[in-house]
């Protein structure tokens, strides 16, 4: 009975960006909890391949085709997924585009950035969020960051080819765990709840100098693994969360708090 709060069974999730560094991790663990997975982004045949990946260990995952920026690819998207599997019982919130470089990206990539993070990530909340509290229910996670909480870190890239960071993302990431409050206050009365995760950095071979400084800096000394997110966004998708809404959940091995 416990378990069963934990589990995904007979529940329909849409994942956006499943096939990326988190993206990946996630799309299995939220299969393997017994999910009816959508997998959505530009990229269909990546997807595909991933959707393909999962069959073959018997979990239930579809591909489609998503441009967040867009706001009618963000329609047809539901539109598609609603007449296919019916309301859905979670989105997960989770692609993101990078297309500022460094501080002095300028403003067409902020502006590039603000269509898709921004725009796309509020289009998604009303689009999808309107169809679940229709439906008197329903669960979304965003994937926010630990850049959404605090300002850069610069001391941790000396000595290394990294650490010109975009403006854009702690804009965008701080935002999402805002529009996180507003839509959950919005369509908590409907029963759907919205919350954030702040994950920290993700472990992607990154140089020497960087890594010691960043896991030092960790309460448990590592940067994040691709299953290190699943857990928290099973429980917040599942019922053993269903008096938890509109927090933002570090899930970044204590380097916040530190
Ligand atoms: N990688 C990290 O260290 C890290 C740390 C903290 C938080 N995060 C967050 O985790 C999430 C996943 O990050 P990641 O590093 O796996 O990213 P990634 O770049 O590997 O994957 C991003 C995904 O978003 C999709 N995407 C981009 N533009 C899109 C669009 N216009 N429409 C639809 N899909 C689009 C891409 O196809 C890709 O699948 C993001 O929200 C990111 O901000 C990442």
């Amino acid at each position: 009975m416990s378990a069963d709060l934990f589990s995904l069974r007979g529940k329909t999730i849409l994942l956006t960006g499943g096939a990326g560094l988190y993206g990946r991790g996630l799309a299995s663990m939220l299969a393997d909890a017994g999910a009816t997975l959508i997998l959505a982004a530009r990229d269909v045949a990546k997807l595909q391949a991933v959707a393909e990946q999962e069959t073959a260990k018997g979990n239930q995952v579809f591909a489609e085709s998503l441009d967040q920026g867009e706001e009618a690819s963000v329609q047809a998207l539901h539109d598609r997924v609603v007449s296919k599997h019916g309301p859905l019982d979670g989105l997960v919130n989770n692609a993101v585009l990078r297309p500022m470089k460094g501080a002095n990206g300028g403003a067409a990539q902020f502006a590039e950035s603000m269509r898709v993070n921004a725009t796309g990530v509020m289009l998604m909340h009303h689009v999808f969020g309107k169809t679940m509290a229709g439906a008197g229910r329903g669960s979304i996670v965003n994937i926010g960051s630990i850049q959404g909480m605090i300002g850069p870190s610069y001391e941790l890239y000396e000595g290394t080819a990294m650490g010109d960071m975009p403006p854009d993302y702690f804009f965008h990431k701080g935002g999402m765990a805002n529009l996180t409050r507003f839509y959950a206050a919005l369509y908590g009365p409907q029963g759907v709840r919205v919350n954030c995760l702040a994950p920290g950095g993700f472990f992607n071979h990154q140089p020497e100098p960087f890594l010691k400084r960043y896991c030092e800096h960790t309460m448990l000394g590592r940067m994040a693994h691709d299953t290190d997110l699943g857990g928290a966004v099973i429980f917040l998708l599942s019922d053993a969360s269903r008096y938890i809404t509109a927090v933002n959940l570090p899930v970044d091995g204590g380097y916040t708090a530190k």
